[in-house]
C-alpha cells in the first residue's frame, strides 16, 4: 500500500466529505450537518488520502465527551477501499482519543456490515450491545445496530507491543478488561 496521509478536516473539505458520506451511506449527511457536528463540543474530523491521489478519499468524525470517545462516522470512497485508509483513520481516531485520555472508545455499526465489523474487531473493539431497528433502510424496514467498544483505549503502537511488554501494568490491565 502507498503511504496514507491523514490530517484534520478543514472547512474546505466539508463539501467533499459530504459527497463521500453520500457515497458510503444510505442516509447521507449534508455539508451543513457535518458543520453542525464539527461545531459541537469535543467533536473532531479527520480526512485521509493515499499518497498517490490528490482528493480526499476517506473521512472520520468523532466526539470526545469527558472520558468517552464516540466514532460518529467513518467512510472510504468505494474505489479506494481495501488499501488501508479505513484502518489508518480508525487508528488515528483511537490515538487522538488516547492522547486526550478517553477511557472508552465506542461506535454503532450495522449488524450486517461485515467489512466495518471486521475492521473494528481488528482494532480490539468488541460487541457490547444492540440497538434494535437503529438504521432505516431505503427499501423500507430497518437494521439493528451493534454497539462496539474498546476499553481501555490503546493506540496502535501499544496494541502492537511485543509479548515481553505484556508484563507491564498497563498491558495487564488491557488484557484483563478485554477478556
Ligand atoms: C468499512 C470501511 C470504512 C473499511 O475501509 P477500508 O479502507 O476499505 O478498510 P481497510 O482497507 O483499512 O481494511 C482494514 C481491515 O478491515 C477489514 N475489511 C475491510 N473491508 C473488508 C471487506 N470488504 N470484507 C472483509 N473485511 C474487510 C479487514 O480486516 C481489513 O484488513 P485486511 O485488508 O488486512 O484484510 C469501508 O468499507 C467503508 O467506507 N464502508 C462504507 C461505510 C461504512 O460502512 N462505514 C462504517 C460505518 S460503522
Amino acid at each position: 500500500m502507498s503511504e496514507t496521509s491523514i490530517r484534520a478536516m478543514a472547512a474546505h473539505d466539508i463539501d467533499c466529505v459530504a459527497a463521500l458520506h453520500g457515497a458510503c451511506f444510505e442516509e447521507s449527511w449534508s455539508g451543513d450537518m457535518i458543520r453542525r457536528v464539527l461545531g459541537t463540543a469535543g467533536a473532531f474530523g479527520l480526512v485521509a488520502r493515499p499518497a498517490d491521489a490528490t482528493p480526499v478519499a476517506a473521512f472520520a468524525l468523532g466526539r470526545i465527551v469527558v472520558d468517552e470517545c464516540e466514532l460518529l462516522s467513518l467512510g472510504v470512497a468505494p474505489l479506494q477501499r481495501r488499501q488501508g485508509l479505513g484502518a489508518a483513520l480508525l487508528d488515528a481516531a483511537i490515538a487522538r482519543a488516547a492522547t486526550l485520555r478517553a477511557r472508552r472508545f465506542f461506535l454503532e455499526v450495522g449488524e450486517f456490515n461485515s467489512a466495518a465489523r471486521r475492521l473494528y474487531e481488528s482494532r480490539g473493539l468488541r460487541i457490547v450491545g444492540r440497538r434494535e431497528d437503529y438504521y432505516a433502510l431505503t427499501g423500507g424496514g430497518a437494521m439493528d445496530a451493534l454497539t462496539m467498544r474498546c476499553e481501555p483505549v490503546l493506540p496502535a503502537r501499544r496494541r502492537a507491543a511485543p509479548p515481553a511488554a505484556e508484563s507491564a501494568p498497563d498491558a495487564r490491565r488491557a488484557m484483563s478488561s478485554r477478556s
